[in-house]
């Protein structure tokens, strides 16, 4: 399968006073098209550096020292702040654990996702833009789209807000999603909705998702290939099934065992 987008010894550095020298160290991984890549890890391991790393949301202080992250011919380290403006969400869509991150209390959903279109497709007329706002919200199976674009975050369930912070950033329809701990404040029912609405847009959509997350029980049930990481790199990586049927490294090794239950074992694809 085709590379989409490619990390090349990858080094972000930390400030003098973290607990340790580098969030990321000689990071190297291929995202190929139509897969979902999950990235798992101990807390701390740079699983969200990675997504920052490559939406170029790097924190201050924090900075990329070596290597390259390329998409469509470009090295996205190497771009310039009005070409991330334009380029991030449109190119790559993000979403959060929290989808209050992404969205903003006080605007009504509808408005939240129309601005996708305002900022990206200017020359969409309103009406355009409006048909394309329900035909997302349908297309994250939100019950009752025409009341719901008139609806305040706060009075939507957690999972709802997912599913509108997953419309948002689909509205300019991106190649990639990168998807940190998306169902990790979910309830279990709700998760196992989330992650089956994004294997089908996956599909729908010819998308490509890094999925990051600490529960490998999630991993097994959405993932094609998997990386691990601690300290900043990457343990080890490869087709799901592999990694959690023979694990190579004693730390997944260790992941796997700490993860209770068998329910969620792959089987061999
Ligand atoms: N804003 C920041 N400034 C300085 N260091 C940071 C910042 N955010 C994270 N770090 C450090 O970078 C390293 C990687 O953090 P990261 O947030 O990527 O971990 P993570 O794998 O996403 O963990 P979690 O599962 O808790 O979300 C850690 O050592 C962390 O302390
Ligand atoms: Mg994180």
């Amino acid at each position: 399968m085709s590379v989409l987008l490619s990390i090349n010894h990858l080094g972000v550095a930390l400030p003098p006073d973290a607990d340790r020298p580098w969030a990321l160290r000689d990071l190297s991984l291929d995202l190929r098209y139509n897969e979902i890549m999950c990235v798992v890890g101990e807390s701390g391991s740079g699983k969200s550096m990675t997504a920052s790393a490559i939406m170029g949301l790097l924190p201050e202080r924090v900075q990329p020292t070596q290597g390259s992250i390329t998409f469509e011919g470009r090295d996205l380290l190497q771009l310039t702040q009005e070409e991330l403006r334009q380029w991030r969400g449109a190119r790559i869509g993000m979403i959060f654990q929290d989808p209050m991150t992404a969205l903003n209390p006080l605007h009504r959903v509808g408005d939240q996702i129309a601005e996708m279109f305002l900022t990206h497709r200017p020359k969409l007329t309103r009406q355009d833009v409006d048909a394309r706002v329900l035909r997302l919200l349908e297309d994250v199976h939100i019950p009752d789209p025409t009341a719901t674009v008139r609806a305040y975050p706060h009075q939507l369930s957690g999972g709802q807000r997912q599913r509108i912070g997953l419309a948002r950033a689909l509205a300019v329809e991106p190649k990639i999603l990168v998807a940190d701990e998306p169902v990790s404040a979910l309830d279990v029912s709700v998760q196992a909705q989330v992650l089956a609405l994004l294997t089908d847009l996956r599909q729908r959509l010819g998308l490509s998702l890094i999925f990051i997350t600490h529960d490998l029980r999630v991993a097994a049930q959405v993932c094609d290939r998997i990386i691990v990481m601690k300290s900043g790199k990457i343990v080890e990586q490869g087709p799901t099934y592999q990694v959690y049927q023979q694990p190579q490294h004693a730390y997944t090794r260790q992941l796997l065992e700490a993860t209770p239950g068998r329910e969620w074992q792959v089987s061999a694809a």
